[in-house]
């Protein structure tokens, strides 16, 4: 590669999931720190940053492709940008994507992204770098301070995954579980107060796997820190995700009955209703232990809106075991949920199996689940009409004296009135969609 002048504009682009949301965050602050600013709406930016997400299929040809368009736009101004591809992807295929792309100057793997500054002084230089170590810690200790002001903000608390579920490949892109040390995320979150969060999401893998050493010495899990947490008098309200249900301790359910800021919503994977569907991937918990936990959490806090991840098709799914899943749909009734079609993911044994399922079948069976998750949705939104509750204002809505924000249960409220970004104001829910509520703020 030829050396190139110093990047002026920057854009992050993150696919997937919140952790990666957080990620893209952080490399931001570092740019920032360099004087880099974001590339204004609508103009290409000197430095492209990728950030991937290698969930599900196609998530690589995406990578190629978002490569190509960048490069025909960046010749089309005279000046191809530098990319970093960031993110799970990165870690999954950096090698061949640096074979592939003589585009891409810096592959960054999710727990190496506190050496982007370093890989870009080289990429300036003209040396291509690649970094997928897995130091996760290290990372944390290396990254500067938050500066950015938002009413709500993500906290990464845990990394990593020891499941193993077969169709996962989040324990071989993010690595084992590890869990940021208590202090620093008080401190972390303590300084996002002062920034004007007033609502902190904590994030992980296993967000509920987290575990620490309190400020007394004593060992403590997510509840410990949540209620540390409780105790910064700017913060309002306290959400985490994404749980599994087999890191789920009585403590962190009491925190639901006991702690006023933490929000009345669960997001809980189940994956399946399918006791031998759920064997073969590997989840170690039943439809039933499931239901049960979700029984506890209703009795400690009988509002709770649920959420859930489901996956149709797993190899060997048969159409019984689908209407068991569709029958656990019926009983939890969600308040919201995210459901895929099963993708093969190189590497994970679920890939390899017998009985993989035909496009159509898991297309029908996503069709069927779809709609009785949604209509769940609807019904949980209709039943929240008449309440009044609060909500944080989040930002401007699309009409003039429109304002949009968040209720307890994390649906979305717009409303008019006389209101600024970061107040959390009372209002009456008087209609509903199934994606919104309209509020009226209460007199
Ligand atoms: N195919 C389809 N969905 C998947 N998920 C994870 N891996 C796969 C896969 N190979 C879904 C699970 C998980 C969510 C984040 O993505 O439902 O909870
Ligand atoms: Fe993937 Fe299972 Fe780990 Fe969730 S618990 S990240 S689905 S392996």
């Amino acid at each position: 590669m030829k050396p190139t002048t110093a990047p002026k504009t920057y854009r992050v682009k993150s696919f997937g999931c919140q952790m990666n949301v957080y990620d893209g965050e952080r490399m931001a602050d570092m740019l920032d720190k360099r004087g880099i600013v974001p590339a204004p709406e609508g103009e290409e930016a000197d430095l492209v940053v990728l950030n991937t997400c290698h969930i599900r299929e196609k998530a690589a040809e995406k990578v190629y492709s978002d490569i190509g368009r960048l490069t025909k736009a960046g010749r089309k101004v005279g000046k191809e940008p530098l990319i970093a591809v960031a993110g799970c992807v990165a870690q999954a295929e950096g090698e061949e994507i640096m074979a592939r792309s003589p585009a891409v100057s810096m592959v960054v793997g999710p727990q190496a992204y506190h050496r982007l500054p370093d890989m870009l002084d080289k990429a300036i230089q003209g040396e291509r770098a690649t970094d997928t170590d897995m130091p996760a810690i290290a990372k944390f200790a290396a990254l500067p301070e938050r500066t950015k002001r938002f009413p709500t903000a993500f906290l990464t608390v845990q990394e990593g995954c020891d499941k193993f579920c077969t169709y996962c490949v989040v324990p071989y892109t993010r690595g084992a579980e590890i869990s940021r040390p208590f202090a620093d995320l008080v401190k972390e979150a303590h300084r996002l107060a002062e920034r004007g969060a007033r609502e902190i999401t904590l994030l992980g893998q296993n967000v509920n796997a987290w575990s620490g050493v309190d400020a007394k010495g004593d060992s403590c899990g997510l509840d410990g820190l949540i209620r540390e947490l409780a105790k910064i008098p700017e913060l309002q309200r306290i959400r985490y995700t994404t749980s599994h249900p087999n890191d789920f301790e009585k403590g962190l359910v009491r925190c639901h009955a006991e702690v006023e800021k933490l929000m009345p919503y669960l997001h809980l994977p189940v994956q399946s209703g399918s006791d031998r569907v759920l064997k073969a991937m590997n989840r170690s918990h039943t439809a039933d232990s499931y239901l049960r936990l979700l029984e506890d959490m209703r009795a400690a806090r009988p509002d709770i809106a649920l959420s859930g991840d489901f996956i149709v098709g797993f190899p060997g799914e048969t159409d019984a075991e689908f209407e068991e899943t569709l029958a656990l749909v019926d009983e939890v009734k969600y308040a919201q949920a995210f459901s895929f079609k099963y993708s093969p993911r190189p590497g994970t044994p679920a890939a390899t199996m017998d009985g993989q399922v035909a496009k159509e079948v898991m297309d029908e069976r996503l069709q069927r689940l779809q709609a009785a998750l949604n209509r769940d949705q609807l019904a949980f939104n209709e039943g929240s009409v008449g309440k009044t509750c609060q909500v944080l204002v989040e930002r401007k809505g699309k009409l003039p004296g429109q304002w949009l924000g968040k209720t307890p249960w994390l649906q979305s409220a717009w409303f008019e009135g006389d209101v600024a970004i970061g107040d959390l104001v009372e209002v009456e829910l008087v209609d509903s969609g199934p994606n919104s509520l309209e509020a009226r703020l209460a007199q």
